[in-house]
């Protein structure tokens, strides 16, 4: 249990940041009448914080989405814990204070350095035994609108997160499981103010008043949302989290939880095939990390189901090879420069030209071949083969291809269709060092804005489903990431460790939510770190920009008419779009003596907080 100083610390602590809720809820909130449904996007930004700065700490860091995670990462920290040890309390926490975006109803991928050996650790949900790859068909074969899927029962997976951070924590962790979930119980019983961001995606959800539970827990009684700074307790998660940190994940796939999870699932009026089969025999695994050279680092990611790893290290490699072919587009020397909007800082124009080229490749092979490892050959290693990605680097040229075409990698077994699904946003992200130097950086996500609408005991229910492609086939060709069932849904996430590849040394834990974007955001704050120099915070607050194979992608209101118009020169179709991140970041730095100590920054578009001793 939390000894008495912790207790009160914790509590001291977490009462301060409710307070610097309120008060940045005063400056800066929306309205919260009932008019106030606002007409954002799934996980829009909620404010431009402009006064963040890095943080430093000499012993260990943990950095969360949600002050109030952060605070239980590092308490676990103090406490002696590992990484993941600090991972798994704030990824607790959130499924309190951030039920939007993850939790344990949900999935998350994980990248880990033990000082010695990077593992990851794949809790992506997987699809029930009971479903077929024409999921999200509707009777006249076209597929299905997207809300249409997402709320109920039909988008849910087989969780996976519990599962993951359980196997993680029996090979790495330092404190005993049940510790790792005081903070989160503490704040379910006694209530946590809601933030100017949750209440923003309250406010913002139409659909989210046709679940009684969640419109019991987020709506006032007359179906306003509740108001920034209303103190939301949640007894029943308080429980499942007593359970969980008593009998460990078996709490949730077994017994009266589970039992609840499927009745929910599959007696909803659109409901899906989950079942207490799919739950008892759902497994965590462990996979080797994909890791690729950078100039003088290793970046090592998240192999499939995740496209996010692939995709991030086709990038720079592509990036790599761009240089080594014309020294006239090195990146380092186009380094970023002031500007007038908040984020006080615009890469240089030629730098978004060209990443955002080097992007269109990378998300035409995603398209084309990655899925789920388990079920379809994917050509992993040719993707990433040097040569190949040389051969990519050719195509890049003064003026933008407009749309890329998925290229032949070396190892191609079977010819797949394109998955053309539209490219959405969501997800959270954690990221910790601990006293011994081990590192962790896990991408969570329930899929879209408070996933399925599905609410058990207090958390919501993924609807991770519709990450898979709505089409199965095209003009006879299957398509890589159809549904399946026991399949895992092709992931965007990218969580990031890097090293220097001569010491071997840990160098930084990254990563971001963001849906398909995540590979934009974590390619730009890799991009700033590495080849700009920029330190943890200036590297996300950079803007976010790039390409998903369609329109280059500027964040509204961060760029300059200029550089809009030189991108136009180049041939460039531009869209100027909110570009949600939610980055965080910790970078193992050297001072002129040698002696390393570290930095983290978090995103200003959320409500995010790197904090450290
Ligand atoms: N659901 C977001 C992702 O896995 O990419």
């Amino acid at each position: 249990m939390l000894s008495a100083f912790h207790l009160s610390r914790f509590r001291l602590t977490a009462l301060s940041l409710i307070a610097t809720a309120l008060t940045l809820a005063a400056c800066s909130a929306p309205p919260s009448s009932p008019s106030s449904t606002l007409p954002l996007a799934p996980e829009s930004a909620s404010g431009y914080r402009t006064d963040l700065q890095t943080r430093h700490a000499t012993h260990h860091m943990a950095a969360a989405a949600n002050p109030l995670a952060a605070e239980a990462g590092r308490e676990m920290l103090r406490r002696g814990g590992s990484a993941i040890d600090a991972a798994i309390a704030m990824q607790a926490v959130l499924t309190l204070v951030e039920p939007q975006s993850s939790g344990i109803g949900g999935g998350a991928l994980i990248v880990l350095w033990d000082g010695k050996t990077v593992r990851t650790y794949d809790g992506r949900e997987t699809a029930p035994a009971g479903a077929t790859e024409k999921l999200f068909l509707q009777a006249d074969g076209q597929p299905m609108p997207f809300t249409q899927a997402q709320i109920g029962g039909r988008s849910v997976g087989t969780p996976g997160v519990l599962r993951a951070l359980e196997l993680a924590h029996q090979k790495h962790g330092r404190l005993p499981w049940a510790q790792l979930f005081e903070p989160a119980i503490e704040l379910a019983e006694q209530g946590f103010a809601i933030s100017p961001r949750l209440h923003l995606l309250i406010a913002s959800d139409s659909k989210l008043r046709n679940s009684p539970e969640m419109a019991a827990y987020f709506l006032n009684t007359d179906g306003s949302p509740k108001a920034i700074g209303t103190r939301l307790k949640n007894p029943a998660l308080a429980v499942v989290f007593q359970r969980i940190a008593k009998e460990g994940a078996d709490a949730l796939y077994k017994g009266a939880i589970a039992q609840e999870i499927v009745a929910k699932v599959q007696g909803h009026a659109n409901p899906g095939s989950l079942s207490l089969n799919d739950l008892q025999h759902y497994r965590a695994k462990e996979r080797a990390p994909l890791c690729t050279d950078y100039k003088r680092w290793q970046v090592c990611g998240m192999p499939p189901p995740s496209s996010g790893g692939i995709a991030v290290a086709q990038i720079l490699g592509t990036l790599q090879a761009l240089e080594t072919r014309d020294k006239r587009f090195a990146l380092a020397p186009m380094k970023p420069v002031k500007s007038n909007a908040p984020a006080g800082i615009e890469p240089a124009a030629q730098a978004v030209h060209l990443i955002s080229e080097a992007e269109r490749l990378a998300y035409a092979d995603r398209a084309q071949y990655v899925a789920d490892t388990d079920f379809v050959p994917v050509p992993v290693k040719g993707l990433v083969d040097p040569t190949y990605l040389a051969s990519r680097a050719a195509l890049i040229g003064e003026r933008s291809m407009g749309t890329a075409q998925p290229g032949t990698p070396p190892g191609i077994q079977v010819a797949y269709a394109p998955d053309r699904s539209p490219l959405r946003i969501s997800t959270s992200q954690v990221v910790a060092v601990d006293d011994q130097g081990g590192a962790v950086s896990m991408t969570t996500t329930i899929e879209s804005a408070f996933g399925s609408h599905l609410m058990v005991q207090g958390f919501l229910l993924n609807n991770e489903m519709t990450d898979f492609s709505f089409i199965p086939e095209e003009n006879g060709q299957k398509v890589a990431n159809r549904v399946e069932p026991g399949k895992r849904p092709r992931s965007s996430m990218a969580p990031t460790l890097i090293f220097d590849r001569q010491s071997g040394e840990f160098v930084a834990s990254v990563g971001s939510p963001g849906g398909s974007q995540i590979i934009e955001y974590v390619t730009k704050t890799t991009v700033g770190l590495l080849d700009w120099n920029l330190d943890a915070q200036a590297a996300i607050n950079l803007p976010n920009f790039g390409s998903r194979n369609g329109p280059t992608e500027l964040e509204r209101g961060q760029f300059s008419p200029a550089l809009i118009r030189e991108l136009k020169d180049k041939g460039h179709s531009v869209s100027e779009i909110d570009m949600t991140s939610g980055t965080q970041a910790i970078v193992r730095v050297k001072d002129a003596q040698g002696k390393a100590s570290l930095a983290g920054g978090a995103d200003p578009r959320r409500e995010g907080e790197a904090l450290g001793d």
